[in-house]
């Protein structure tokens, strides 16, 4: 304890010494994420970390998350430094729509617009004409539907199939899933549900139908936090990364907050969601990159501008 907390300091000291601000997503480790808060940093979903990193004045960004957060802060902010604990933290919504199979997919059907989500590489966002995340995928097809626009749709088929149902916009969907989210389980889902019959089920939108239509709210990590403050309930159902339960519990310190069922849970573990990926990222490498400068995440700067104009899109409409 007393060695993580020498830990601690060392990554205070090193923000203020580097003019670097730490940025974390809400399914890092607890410990970031107090670390984020007390030195003025932000704990978000991705719209507002993209947004909080854009607007900060710190010449460096220490971002704690996956690497698609990483590269949409450096492509919004080229002339800034930024860092990653670790940039083998990817996505398998990114893995699975790469760049050249994504363009040709598209070259196929030009009379579509692009949205695509920002869970994808800087070279899939630079081909699109919109990025989305999940906080605002609904609104900004639903105002692409009423343009009368068809769209084509990467990479989570799940979010797609949600949009879709939800704008009843014409919406060809690429075949991506997120790994964490795809393990949440209807049925086991309607049994917990009878368990708790008062409780309310929150649900982000990279589940499965089965999962997504028993939600009393679908949304973002920070909407489905902030529904756990402002509804009346008692008890929650959550279906999303274990990782949001650190601010869930700080925001609402006397509810009773369960998770949803996955495929793979266990005897000791209900559910087990939690993304490798963002697991990756610890105090240690946080530290090193810190005091290293490095590794930083690079774009090449003609695939950045093409990135830059289709996220830009996305936050003028956000704002
Ligand atoms: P949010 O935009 O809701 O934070 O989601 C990002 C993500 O990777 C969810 O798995
Ligand atoms: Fe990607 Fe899923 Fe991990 Fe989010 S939780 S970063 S969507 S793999």
């Amino acid at each position: 304890a007393e060695e993580r907390e020498a830990l601690r300091e060392r990554i205070r000291e090193l923000l203020r010494s580097r003019d670097a601000v730490l940025v974390a997503h809400y399914y890092t480790d607890a410990e970031l994420q107090r670390l984020a808060d007390e030195t003025g940093g932000c704990v978000a979903d991705s719209l507002e970390m993209a947004r909080f990193g854009a607007e900060h004045p710190a010449s460096t960004l220490a971002v704690a998350g996956v690497r698609f957060m990483g590269e949409t802060a450096k492509i919004l902010t080229p002339d800034k430094r930024v860092i990653m604990p670790d940039l083998e933290a990817t996505c398998s919504l990114d893995v699975g729509c790469p760049a050249d199979a994504f363009a040709a997919f598209c070259d196929q059907h030009p009379d579509r617009t692009v949205v695509v989500y920002a869970n994808t590489s800087a070279a899939v966002k630079a081909r699109a004409d919109w990025v989305v995340t999940s906080s605002i995928a609904v609104d900004v097809v639903a105002y692409l539907h009423q343009r009368g626009e068809k769209i084509l749709w990467a990479p989570d088929k799940y979010l797609g199939d949600y949009v879709r149902r939800q704008t009843g916009a014409d919406m060809l969907l690429w075949d991506g899933s997120c790994i964490v989210h795809e393990e949440f389980r209807g049925l086991e889902l309607a049994d917990l549900r009878r368990e708790h019959p008062g409780a309310k089920v929150l649900v982000h939108p990279e589940s499965p139908a089965a999962v997504v239509e028993q939600a009393d709210v679908v949304g973002s990590t920070s909407q489905l936090i902030r529904a756990v403050t402002e509804m009346e309930a008692e008890t929650f159902i959550v279906a999303t990364d274990a990782g949001i339960f650190h601010k869930m519990h700080e925001a609402a310190p006397g509810k009773t907050l369960i998770e949803a069922p996955t495929a793979g849970r266990s005897a000791t573990c209900r559910s087990c969601a939690h993304c490798p990926w963002m697991a990756m990222n610890g105090l240690r490498s946080l530290a090193s990159a810190l005091e290293a400068g490095e590794p930083q995440v690079t774009v090449d700067p003609d695939v950045a501008a093409g990135a830059r104009r289709s996220l830009n899109r996305m936050l003028d409409f956000a704002a």
